[in-house]
């Protein structure tokens, strides 16, 4: 069993510094892309104070045809189950994925397209998950929240995601 550190931290800066430390110890040794998905999402569920949903969209490659579909399949995650397939440039998700930029929104029901998984989501950051220059997927978190997440935790995942993307190699 792996216990998480508790963490005080004064700011969101401070914080996120603090998670990525604890994952890149979490991650050491490891470069399952499943068992180190997992254990992020565990990381960050534990975490983040007023997330209800914390995981994974990986692209799908389509199989032994080794052709891309284009689309997001659901990964390991933490909360309640989720839609399972989403195609590239649809809802949050797939537009962080096709745009590989992250995606902040402050009110879902403002965000055309999005898609509820979870009626008591409110906001949502999409940060996409670049292994060199191949696109592996999204880490996606969701708030009952609106507002919930901002420029600080977009720039703290990204971290997140840097240190995720280490432990593959
Ligand atoms: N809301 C996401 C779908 C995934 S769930 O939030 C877990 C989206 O619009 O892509």
């Amino acid at each position: 069993m792996v216990e998480l550190q508790a963490i005080q931290a004064e700011s969101k800066t401070e914080l996120y510094a603090a998670i990525a430390v604890q994952l890149r110890a979490l991650l050491h040794g490891e470069r399952n892309l499943v068992a180190n998905a997992a254990n992020t999402a565990a990381l960050l569920f534990g975490t983040l104070p007023e997330v209800n949903w914390a995981g994974f969209y990986l692209l799908d490659d389509g199989g032994s045809d080794g052709e891309k579909k284009g689309e997001l399949v659901l990964g390991p995650f933490q909360g309640k189950p989720a839609c399972v397939r989403i195609a590239l440039g649809r809802g949050v998700c797939g537009t962080a994925a096709a745009e590989r930029r992250s995606v902040l929104v402050q009110d879902v029901q403002q965000f055309p397209g999005h898609i509820a998984c979870d009626a008591n989501s409110r906001s949502e950051v999409v940060i996409p998950i670049i292994s060199n220059g191949v696109l592996v997927g999204v880490l996606d978190l969701d708030s009952p929240h609106v507002g919930r997440f901002d420029n600080d935790d977009r720039a703290g995942l990204e971290q997140i995601v840097e240190v995720f993307v280490a432990g593959l190699a």
